[in-house]
């Protein structure tokens, strides 16, 4: 037990992110009179999700530059955003993000809820993102628990228990010590704690706050912690991609349907994406060549490799599916990774 020193923790650490908290855009200083704005908390929060904050920063910059409030995303088109949006992945996110941003517009007079309740009852908010913006926003005193927390709580409490087993133990361990006095600044300072010095690999023990009552260092096993059950090998998925280009340059582009993977987002048609190699389906007719190259990218629970089709096509030809865009009325910089990638191993294009 750690009962008096307890109470020491949250301060130890609080002592520490007043000296050493990271710059981040979508925050205020340590012990800052000003509260971070919910917008911004909010929208780094969703971005933050599976992507790290280095990724984060430039999409952060041009998303607040373009839709400085809630009021401004709520009436930005669908398409411009999931165009923004593009290279962050998990789109679902995004789609949400748009959701959530109109709800809070129309139904809340363009302010967020201050409440764990009030923000889980919005689009595309889980227990952590409203947890977070409850306590980084609004300085109420929940527990906020991502990964870099669940690895700190593993060590702290020398938690040997496997992930994802051990997610309810480490969740206790963290709301153990959640402390009334400055939720918002300590939840910020666990999760940069957990980015800057108790990094999976090699912990840098000897400078954290934490280095005394850690239960794994102690034991010499922070670095083998926190132990992790053994993944399960993804499948692969596979099919065909299409890439027609018109004499004038105009590529042939599809917005993909709103439900699955990728959904909203445009880019190049594809067949569907299966086990075995699924029937050819072009969106157009035309002399489909094969340069025998393939696209392969991985997802959450799945590796897909895509086989490369290409076509040279007239100026008269008229897709089934999808239309043909000028090559300079959109950027690639809108194709989320996948599409990208496609049109990356034929650039410059075969014969231009
Ligand atoms: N990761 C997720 N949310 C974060 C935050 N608010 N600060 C630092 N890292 C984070």
């Amino acid at each position: 037990m750690r009962d008096a020193a307890e109470t020491a923790l949250p301060e130890l650490l609080l002592g520490w992110y007043d000296r050493h908290a990271r710059v981040l855009p979508w925050r205020v200083p340590p012990g800052s009179a000003r509260r971070a704005d919910p917008y911004r908390v909010w929208l780094s929060e969703v971005m933050l999700q599976q992507t790290t904050v280095a990724a984060v920063k430039d999409y952060f910059a041009r998303f607040t530059a373009r839709w400085p409030d809630v009021a401004a995303l709520a009436a930005a088109e669908d398409a411009e955003v999931m165009a923004a949006w593009a290279g962050l992945g998990y789109y679902a996110r995004a789609r949400n993000l748009l959701k959530c941003a109109r709800v809070v517009s129309a139904e809340h007079g363009g302010v967020f809820p201050d409440t764990v309740e009030g923000l889980r009852a919005l689009p595309g908010i889980g227990p952590y993102t409203a947890a977070a913006i409850a306590a980084i926003a609004f300085d109420r005193p929940e527990t906020v628990v991502d990964g870099n927390v669940e690895r700190v709580m593993s060590r702290l409490n020398a938690i040997e228990t496997p992930l994802p087993a051990a997610k309810p133990l480490l969740v206790a361990a963290a709301d153990a010590l959640t402390p009334q006095a400055r939720p918002g600044d300590y939840a910020q300072a666990a999760m940069d704690l957990g980015a800057t010095i108790c990094t999976p690999k090699s912990p840098a023990c000897g400078i954290c706050p934490w280095r005394d009552p850690c239960a794994a260092r102690a034991a010499g096993i922070a670095a083998d912690l926190p132990r992790k059950s053994p993944k399960k090998a993804k499948p692969v998925r596979q099919g065909l991609v299409y890439l027609a280009r018109r004499t004038d340059g105009a590529f042939l582009l599809e917005t993909r349907p709103e439900s699955g993977l990728l959904g909203g987002m445009l880019g190049w048609p594809t067949t569907d994406w299966t086990e075995a190699v699924p029937p050819d389906a072009p969106p157009l007719a035309a002399d489909w060549r094969d340069p025998g190259l393939e696209v392969r990218h991985t997802f959450t629970h799945f590796h897909l490799r895509l086989g490369l089709r290409l076509a040279d096509v007239a100026a008269d030809a008229r897709p089934e599916r999808g239309a043909f865009v000028d090559r300079h009325a959109f950027r690639p910089t809108a194709l989320p990774t996948l599409m990208r990638k496609a049109i990356d191993l034929v650039t410059p294009w075969p014969g231009a």
